[in-house]
């Protein structure tokens, strides 16, 4: 009795906690994140592409919110700050900037032009400072290749199976040859990365899920 009372009481407490924290604590947070750096990666866009199948395969442009990448650091406070941060579909470059305050090197690609366009605006006018370089391309995820060296691919639920089949296919030579791991947001696609041969190394089960894989190469035949 006592134990059904408690759950219906966190019931209870749980809606209007998620309310304020949706509409009031997150977007302030945002907000402030962005007047700190001067950037604006808040304002919601529209996705400007002329692909129309990688259109309806993608997700619409939303900042991950800045309590997800505080969890996923935290996860990854013991990676080298040499490791290549790889944002695929990075949008206005939110995650990209938070990133850079740890790694050295820091690559957003989007296929939405007015996107990176606004990516490249905010690091015009970012006035954090930056450890060492960030760059955002014009880039499918479907058609990028991954460079030569040990990379921590960051994904905030970009795309569905469909590109991340893709993604993962053209780019399986890079996963054998460097020990780089997907950060993964939302990862409404893990099935299809086990199935891939990648292992879960972590999962810290934020709203959203957050998730840390690397490729099991003993489960590749
Ligand atoms: C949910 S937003 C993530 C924004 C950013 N990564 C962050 O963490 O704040 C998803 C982004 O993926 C991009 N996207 C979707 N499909 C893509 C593709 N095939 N290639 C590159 N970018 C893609 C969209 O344009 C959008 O900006």
């Amino acid at each position: 009795m006592i134990e059904l009372l408690k759950r219906k009481f966190c019931t209870i407490i749980k809606i209007p906690y998620q309310i304020i924290n949706n509409f009031i604590i997150r977007p302030f947070i945002s907000f402030r994140f962005d007047k700190t750096y001067n950037i604006d990666t808040r304002s919601s866009a529209s996705i400007n592409c002329d692909d129309k199948i990688a259109l309806s395969h993608a997700t619409y442009y939303q900042a991950v919110p800045i309590k997800y990448l505080e969890i996923l650091f935290d996860l990854l406070q013991h990676d080298s700050p040499y490791t290549h941060f790889i944002d695929i579909g990075c949008g206005k470059g939110r995650a990209c900037f938070y990133a850079s305050q740890k790694y050295k090197q820091v690559t957003g690609i989007d296929f939405s032009k007015n996107l990176i366009a606004n990516a490249q605006e905010n690091l015009k006018s970012y006035s954090g400072t930056i450890n060492g370089k960030i760059i955002f391309e014009l880039r499918d995820a479907s058609l990028y290749d991954l460079p030569n060296e040990t990379s921590l691919i960051y994904l905030y639920n970009p795309f569905d199976e469909y590109v991340l089949r893709k993604f993962i296919k053209r780019n399986m030579g890079h996963f054998l040859n460097y020990k780089s791991r997907i950060a993964y947001i939302n990862d409404v696609c893990h099935d299809f990365l086990i199935k891939c041969g990648f292992t879960r190394e972590f999962k810290h089960n934020a709203e959203r899920g957050i998730s840390i894989y690397s490729l099991d190469k003993s489960r590749i035949y």
